[in-house]
């Protein structure tokens, strides 16, 4: 078969409509990571160029194939209890966090991937507040742009691989040993996955009235505002100040820094900020 190859004039638009669309700014050094990561797709849709894939992507007023895109572009790794120190950090500020919030907890994996962030949160709060389903009001938002991680992350189902950086007791304690097409597998339990509630939202083109009537107490934004260009940073770190609680916390990646933020936000430790 024969290699596709993208033209630079194919690249300018598809960087254009990636960054309008997904946010994702695309330095013009990427043109090769991007014909690597689009040539399967292209020819899998019986397409013979990128330019006739930017034509389907322009035609595709439902959206499919922008997800699909997404999902391509921007990488999805994750793992349980990524960021080591953010969690010795909730444990120490959790009973004044509950404390502020009268008991009723509203938290946003915003960017979740496969799910593995907000299931750590779960298994987080059942270890640290043992009674927390009678005592408190407590619930989890994830959101992704990728139908196909979402997927995953509401079946709960994770390779032996995936569940490497899991202590054996929650292993134990929260999941249940599943086979899946012949390979052992495990299934986070019921209880766990009722606290989530995932759907589908784009952090730079989504429609934050939404969120109106909701605030949070602690939004984890980890590992994927590096996609994105300053200011479309400063935008997202603006709506999730509004967003916010007073005193409520910002958790993102520790590669990642808030910079010439417009709204006030406090450094607690590396790379968690309260909302002042
Ligand atoms: C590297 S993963 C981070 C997962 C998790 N937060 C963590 O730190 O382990 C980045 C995720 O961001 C998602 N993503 C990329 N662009 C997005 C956008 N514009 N809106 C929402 N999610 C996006 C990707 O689909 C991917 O699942």
């Amino acid at each position: 078969m024969q290699r596709l190859v993208l033209k630079r004039r194919e690249f300018t638009l598809l960087q254009a409509f990636i960054y309008q669309h997904i946010g994702i700014s695309l330095g013009d050094h990427k043109i090769y990571l991007v014909q690597a990561r689009l040539a399967k797709r292209v020819k899998q849709l019986g397409l013979e160029t990128f330019g006739e894939y930017y034509d389907y992507l322009v035609a595709d007023t439902k959206g499919m194939e922008l997800e699909y895109l997404s999902s391509l572009i921007s990488t999805n790794v994750t793992s349980f209890f990524r960021e080591q120190k953010q969690w010795e950090f909730l444990k120490t500020h959790l009973p004044s966090i509950l404390e502020r919030s009268n008991g009723r907890l509203r938290i946003w994996s915003a960017a979740c991937s496969s799910g593995e962030e907000p299931y750590s949160l779960a298994m987080f709060l059942a270890e640290h507040l043992p009674n927390h389903y009678s005592q408190y009001d407590i619930k989890i938002l994830a959101t992704d742009v990728s139908s196909k991680v979402l997927k995953i992350a509401m079946s709960g189902v994770y390779s032996q691989k995936a569940c490497l950086s899991l202590k054996e007791a929650y292993l134990r304690k929260y999941f249940t040993p599943v086979l899946m097409d012949g390979e052992a597998h495990y299934r986070i339990s019921d209880e766990l996955k009722k606290q989530i509630v995932f759907r589908e939202f784009n952090l730079v083109t989504g429609e934050y009235g939404l969120f109106a009537h909701k605030a949070f107490d602690i939004i984890f934004c980890r590992n994927v505002m590096i996609y994105f260009d300053k200011p479309t940073q400063n935008t997202l770190v603006d709506r999730f100040h509004t967003i916010l609680n007073k005193e409520g916390y910002l958790f993102i990646g520790s590669s990642e820094a808030l910079t010439d933020m417009k709204k006030e936000f406090k450094s607690k430790s590396a790379s968690i900020y309260q909302k002042v």
